[in-house]
């Protein structure tokens, strides 16, 4: 399962690149808002400095909702830089705007997905990647990771290449079941991807082999 931190924060960006198992970066206009990013220029600017900064895909969100409006606006995004993927919400003129990302060679990541019928449709328009939002459907009592089961069980019956991205990743225990599920790709925020670290018997232990070790100079 690759690794994508999911945040537009270039200081955290940089955190997770230095531990060396970062494989991607996806934002969102709520993530680049929060940076405090406003206009084109400064948006295409920040997209950079990310792909400069990590070796891998870059997620990309069109903010328009119609199809022309999307092939427009991912074309210049996907001049940026390679490795930008252009990110697309789950509705209509996403679906048909995804299927013409495909047949032109741009990379997309299909967002807001929240059922296997709307994963079927994005793996069908040729989507890079698809989104669920498991956070998000945990909010509402149910489980998001049962849906990332379903979705990778029909991915591979019907051998479709779109790779499963976990998105809305809440906690460290939202990645290990994911890569239980058999996600291609987990998006993170920092605190999650750092949870995993965490063990008080790692810490206990730690403290006694450095004691012990004392007595070993
Ligand atoms: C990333 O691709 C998604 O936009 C993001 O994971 C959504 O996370 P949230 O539900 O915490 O806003």
């Amino acid at each position: 399962m690759k690794f994508f931190i999911d945040t537009a924060n270039l200081d955290q960006i940089r955190e997770a690149n230095d531990l060396g198992i970062l494989d991607g970066v996806t934002t969102n206009p709520t993530l680049m808002a929060k940076e405090g990013i406003k206009g084109a220029d400064a948006i295409n600017q920040h997209y950079l400095t990310i792909c400069e900064m990590v070796n891998g895909p870059v997620s990309a969100e069109v903010l328009g909702t119609t199809f022309e409006g999307i092939v427009e606006e991912g074309k210049k995004l996907a001049k940026i830089h390679k490795n930008i993927v252009v990110k697309v919400p789950m509705i209509k003129d996403g679906i048909k705007a995804i299927k013409w990302f495909t047949d032109n060679g741009i990379q997309t990541n299909c967002t807001l997905v929240f059922s296997a019928g709307q994963a079927i449709l994005a793996a069908k328009a040729g989507a890079t990647y698809v989104s669920p939002f498991i956070g998000r459907i945990d909010d509402g009592s149910w489980d998001g990771v049962k849906l990332i089961e379903q979705i990778v069980n029909i991915y591979n019956s019907q051998g479709w290449m779109t790779e499963v991205l976990a998105a809305s990743i809440r906690n460290p225990l939202h990645i290990v079941r994911c890569a239980e599920a058999g996600a291609d790709v987990c998006t993170c925020p920092l605190p999650s991807i750092l949870g995993l670290l965490k063990h008080p018997l790692t810490d206990i232990g730690l403290e006694q082999f450095l004691k012990d070790a004392k007595n070993m100079q």
